[in-house]
């Protein structure tokens, strides 16, 4: 994935609930582009009301393709609402997925949802609640915090630890292009956090990036605050994905890279198209959490469609990088990541 770095416009976009025009939606996907109405999108399932507790109404159409889903993931989902079967081969997991309100995240969701499992979703605020109510009916709960803000993560990490033990946590929120202090709290410092503070489940996995291959420590921009770049960001998940399997050595711990794939985040910067598989893209995680597959009790490693990737940056195993890492994100948010067993 080679993707540019400029300041986004999607997240002002998102937070105010306004849409991506048709006209940008065109230029961000890698195929000819079709109405949000078409009935790919719209008539797989019953369209609930997508209106929680709260009273936000959900908004665009389902999946909103155009506004936080390419065609491609909405065609995905219903793939996957018509094709995936129920999960027979071994134990129903308990799974909380960050960011699963668009993109890879959702279509972990959707997958696990269909197989069986039971699925706890994160979205950033009450409209992306009622959002993901709506696109996947069926989610036990859906917990809600902005990752770009510390405060918020801290609040979230209490609302997950309220709901009982997962089986499975994957931290797949990510985002991308926006300034650098903005990317070190939602991409390195709420991952931390939230493995922090969380009880640890039984797994954990780490939405990383090819990218990481390019990134650094960055130690004295974590301290500061001052912020860091996405490949930096995606090293430091690969990294405290290692460290928490150093610490948690009794539970599996990965590093995941997707691929580049054809989610709102893979047509950033008006790419118009992405090499990867979308299946690809998710199935590692779904692999991983159902784990009855050969291969699938991995731990501590920076995996890739379903095998150990070679090409790892050498800070992801180095221990002593790791140490110095965990310890500037003790030092920027006042939370000390647990101790090795
Ligand atoms: N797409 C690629 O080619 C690619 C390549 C390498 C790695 N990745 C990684 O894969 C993961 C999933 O990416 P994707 O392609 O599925 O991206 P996506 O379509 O943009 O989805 C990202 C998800 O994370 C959520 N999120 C982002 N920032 C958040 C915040 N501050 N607080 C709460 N939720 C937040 C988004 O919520 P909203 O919908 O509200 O924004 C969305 O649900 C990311 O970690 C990304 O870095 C992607």
């Amino acid at each position: 994935m080679t993707l540019n770095t400029t300041p986004l416009t999607r997240r002002g976009l998102l937070l105010t609930g306004a849409a991506l025009g048709a006209g940008i939606l065109a230029g961000c996907t890698s195929t000819p582009p079709q109405d949000a109405s078409t009935p790919a999108a719209t008539d797989a399932a019953p369209n609930p009301t997508g209106t929680p507790a709260t009273g936000v109404q959900a908004q665009g159409d389902r999946y909103g393709v155009g506004l936080y889903n390419t065609r491609q993931v909405a065609d995905e989902l219903v793939w996957i609402g018509e094709e995936v079967q129920s999960f027979k081969g071994g134990e129903h997991k308990r799974v909380l997925i960050t960011g699963s309100t668009a993109g890879a995240g959702q279509l972990a969701a959707a997958y696990l949802l269909k197989r069986g499992h039971t699925v706890v979703a994160h979205a950033r605020n009450e409209q992306r609640a009622a959002d993901v109510h709506r696109d996947l009916p069926g989610l036990e709960d859906v917990v809600i915090g902005d990752l770009l803000d510390l405060e918020q993560t801290r609040a979230l990490a209490g609302q997950i630890n309220a709901l009982g033990g997962f089986d499975v946590i994957i931290h797949n929120a990510g985002e991308y292009g926006l300034p650098d202090g903005e990317l070190l709290n939602s991409n390195s410092l709420s991952p931390y956090l939230l493995t922090a503070l969380v009880t640890p489940p039984q797994q954990l996995s780490y939405l990383s990036s090819d990218l990481h291959l390019g990134g650094g420590l960055r130690l004295d921009e974590v301290r500061s605050g001052e912020g860091i770049g996405y490949g930096d960001s995606k090293l430091h998940m690969a990294m405290i994905a290692t460290a928490a399997a150093r610490v948690w050595p009794d539970r599996q711990i990965n590093a995941v890279a997707p691929g580049w794939i054809p989610t709102l985040m893979g047509f950033h910067n008006g790419n118009t198209t992405t090499p990867d598989s979308l299946r690809d893209g998710y199935m590692t995680q779904v692999w991983l959490a159902e784990g009855v597959e050969p291969g699938s009790d991995v731990t501590g490693e920076f995996l890739f469609h379903q095998q150990v990737e070679t090409r790892v940056n050498e800070l992801v195993h180095d221990t002593q990088a790791q140490d110095q890492l965990l310890a500037s994100c003790a030092e920027r948010t006042g939370v000390e990541f647990p101790a090795e067993s």
